[in-house]
């Protein structure tokens, strides 16, 4: 009763998607007067080390509100293998990478015995079960479309392989390049709805031979056949006005359908799954980079309907908002609108200095500043944004002062008065960076030395998880009558 009590106390703020820092609310108190702490529940993909982009977006708030709410971590292995379910290996490693990313950046965890909502509880998702049952009972009243339309997944579809780039590797016959790039230039000119030039390259031959192939029109085939079809299917589709419409009609066919056709089942639903992860611990707070929120959303939604249809006047689970963190996305050291791994412009927290100097120093600044006088425009500048980013933070021991190094105005003034070169101005990126994350390599390297006990953490973190996990599962079943027995 008291959980179903915790879960019918929601903050006043929660009507939004995304929190504004004075929707926070860590806390509440019931009828007898009892504090009692909302939770937050966030989590990576177990798919390797953490990087800045992750700190700024996400591990800054999680270790700032730890102490107020009752933090737990997710480790989403499975979720990582629906981008990498061919190399299951790299999870083992990964999993403790992130695990002694989190206690480097300060998380403080959870040890063992009464657990009184202030340490942090680090999970391992598969070693959960609720949360894999959950979500395949929320599946059965999640409408595809919401699922379709979720424009994270479709934007990491592309940069999987899903998408619509995919069928740019579709096979062409060398002898028969030059024609198929005739024909694309042909199509594009003609039919503009079809997008770029190396999008109908992409669709090129899956479109030819679906449009011959499948074509219901027979005359059209017939009329195909007899010309130099035999000889070269795309000349005959050239030379024939509706060769050429039916080739458009089947790319477009096929550009629609492709992406989703290639997914695996998985990655199609994780948002569903992710919904499970936040849900199996009644989650009001979930700290997450800008791109999920479409997944809080969902999770809102899915929440929404689960009460509505079954929780008949009780709120059975809760509706979690998302926390944005400040700094906004960190873009990549090379300049590109996201720091990634598998862009290979990622700057870990467990690089050394040295390791973060080599990146940094080769790093793309203003293009205008071709020489060491000319003025400097730091707003088109991505190493002024990772300034105004690593900024005043005490906390964190970014103190200008202290560190001798220049304020972001400063940092702006010597720029545009081409007083300094852009190699000082990275150096002293570089001192911030290196006094941030200076406290993570000491406390990552005590962690180093004791493997066993961070074992154990992971341990102790997953067995809360599992206890909340089912407590929440036997509610859900409940609500939806497939309790059977007690
Ligand atoms: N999808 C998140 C990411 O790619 C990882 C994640 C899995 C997550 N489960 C979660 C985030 C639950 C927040 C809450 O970064």
């Amino acid at each position: 009763m008291a959980d179903e009590e915790k879960t019918q106390q929601q903050g006043k703020g929660d009507s939004r998607a995304v929190a504004r820092d004075d929707d926070l609310q860590p806390t509440w108190t019931d009828k007898d007067g009892n504090l009692h702490r909302r939770r937050i529940l966030t989590g990576d993909r177990t798919t390797g080390k953490l990087h800045l982009g992750h700190y700024v977006g996400s591990l800054k708030n999680r270790v700032r509100l730890q102490k107020e709410y009752d933090t737990f971590v997710l480790m989403a292995d499975v979720q990582a293998l629906t981008t990498h379910w061919e190399n299951p290996k790299i999870l083992k490693e990964s999993v403790r990478e992130v695990a002694l990313d989190y206690l480097a950046v300060g998380i403080e965890p959870y040890t063992g015995g009464v657990d009184d909502g202030t340490k942090t509880k680090i999970v391992i998702q598969s070693a959960v079960p609720a949360i894999a049952e959950l979500t395949c009972l929320y599946g059965l009243f999640t409408p595809m479309s919401i699922i379709l339309d979720n424009p994270t997944t479709k934007a990491e579809a592309q940069q999987y392989g899903f998408g619509d780039g995919a069928e740019s590797k579709t096979f062409i016959p060398d002898h028969q390049k030059d024609e198929f790039g005739q024909l694309a230039l042909m199509l594009a000119n003609q039919f503009p709805e079809l997008g770029t030039m190396s999008d109908v390259l992409a669709a090129d031959l899956l479109g030819i031979v679906s449009s011959f192939a499948n074509t219901d029109d027979v005359s059209l085939r017939h009329e195909l056949e007899k010309s130099d079809y035999q000889i070269s299917p795309v000349r005959a589709v050239i030379h024939n006005a509706r060769g050429m419409r039916a080739t458009r009609d089947a790319i477009i066919a096929a550009k629609r359908s492709s992406g989703i056709r290639q997914m695996n089942y998985g990655f199609l639903g994780y948002p569903v799954s992710q919904a499970a992860d936040i849900t199996f611990v009644n989650a009001h707070l979930v700290p997450v980079g800008v791109d999920q929120v479409p997944h809080i959303e969902l999770t809102r939604d899915i929440v929404q309907r689960f009460n509505r249809q079954y929780g008949k006047r009780r709120r059975i689970l809760t509706e979690p908002q998302a926390l944005v963190g400040k700094g906004g996305t960190l873009k990549g050291i090379d300049g590109n609108a996201k720091m990634s791994k598998s862009l290979g412009n990622a700057i870990y927290l467990s690089d050394s200095p040295d390791e973060m100097w080599k990146k940094i120093k080769p790093a793309p600044t203003d293009p205008q500043r071709a020489r060491r006088e000319d003025p400097g425009r730091p707003e088109v500048c991505n190493i002024f944004s990772y300034h105004q980013v690593f900024c005043q933070a005490a906390e964190e021991g970014i103190i200008e002062s202290d560190l001798g190094v220049a304020t972001v105005e400063e940092v702006a003034g010597n720029c545009r008065g081409a007083k300094w070169g852009c190699v000082e101005c990275k150096q002293q990126l570089h001192r911030k960076i290196t006094a941030l994350t200076e406290p993570m390599r000491e406390r990552r390297s005590y962690w180093e030395q004791h493997p066993d006990d961070m074992i154990d953490i992971l341990k102790l973190g997953t067995q809360r998880g599992c206890e909340e996990g089912e407590a929440t599962l036997e509610r859900v079943k409940d609500a939806m009558s497939i309790r059977y027995w007690n």
